[in-house]
């Protein structure tokens, strides 16, 4: 209970204290955001997507504005999973919420190799697959775009762990309900969507890329809200396992739309940099969107699109 109305819920054997949590790559490892966030308030901390070896990332420039959004190239920069478990995790002792981490790698094996080290580490309480990282065993190809990859890594990584496992879809696909639906059959015991989307601009002065050498980037932010929500009803419609939705939620009414649609919870991404307490104000903003409909518990809105 939070307050007078029920926010909680679980997914798999993790417990989401409320629906709101910041999507990967945004929050940066938690304790960033400490001075504007009650951490203990959060329904899960996501962290940065984290691989096997650290990654410096992309060149500059990693990212620029666009009309109602960003487009983002970081390279997924991060500590690695021995600087994580080293410097990052002691953190959460102290923190009175699920931890998800997220992670990325360039082979299925990578992938196992991180939940097997994770899985040794009890403060973590689920695992947020990235599936939009090159497959370097495919050329390259994401492995979130081809069906039998996907099925694949979602087996093998359900295999190695009984952690909540949550698999993050691409929009970059023909039928993104086909992706869900092998996540569910695999065993995931949630989705979330979506990633961003590519993009580019172009500074005509100079004719070169805003992204530099990175020529493009993911567009994410209030411009994919609209898109990303239409997934998210499509996948609600077609799998039975819990929805994360993703995508331009910048106030409680964004995410109520999402909740409306389907999803069991809302991870906030872009609207942190904008403003870095937006997750606490969308956990008030709930909660007093219950009290005012008469509505005592979360589950009376979700799914409730007439
Ligand atoms: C700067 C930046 C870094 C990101 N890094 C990651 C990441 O490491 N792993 C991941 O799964 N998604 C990453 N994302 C994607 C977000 O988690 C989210 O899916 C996307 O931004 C869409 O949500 P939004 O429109 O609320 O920002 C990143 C996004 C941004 C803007």
């Amino acid at each position: 209970m939070n307050g007078l109305c029920e926010l909680s819920s679980y997914i798999g054997p993790m417990r989401l204290k409320n629906p709101v949590m910041p999507a990967s790559g945004t929050f940066g490892y938690g304790e960033e955001y400490e001075d504007y966030v009650d951490l203990n308030r959060l329904g899960a901390v996501i962290v940065k997507t984290i691989t096997l070896k650290p990654r410096i990332g992309s060149h500059p420039h990693r990212s620029t504005e666009v009309p109602s959004g960003l487009l983002a190239n970081i390279g997924l920069q991060n500590v690695g999973i021995k600087g994580f478990i080293d410097e990052k995790l002691p953190y959460f002792d102290d923190i009175d919420t699920s931890l998800i981490v997220s992670i990325g790698g360039e082979s299925i094996e990578e992938y196992v190799n991180l939940g097997k080290i994770l899985n040794g580490h009890k403060r973590v309480d689920a695992l947020e697959l990235n599936i939009s990282c090159p497959n370097v065993e495919s050329g390259g190809i994401h492995f979130g775009v081809d069906p039998k990859v996907t099925r694949n890594l979602v087996t093998c990584v359900r295999d190695i762990t009984e952690k909540a496992l949550i698999v993050k879809l691409t929009p970059m696909v023909t039928d993104i309900r086909i992706f869900a639906e092998i996540c569910q059959q695999c065993g995931a015991d949630a989705v979330s969507l979506i990633n961003g989307l590519p993009g580019m601009a172009i500074d005509v002065k100079t004719r070169h890329s805003k992204l530099g050498r990175n020529i493009a980037g993911g567009l994410v932010g209030p411009a994919i809200k609209p898109f990303a929500l239409y997934l998210v009803r499509q996948v609600c419609e077609t799998v039975d396992i819990p929805v994360f939705g993703i995508g331009g939620i910048s106030s409680t009414e964004d995410a109520m739309e999402f909740l409306i649609a389907g999803a069991s919870a809302v991870e906030i991404g872009t609207w942190n940099f904008i403003n870095p307490k937006i997750t606490m104000e969308i956990i008030d903003g709930i909660e007093a969107y219950l009290l005012e409909n008469n509505l005592h518990s979360i589950s009376e809105v979700i799914g409730t699109l007439s």
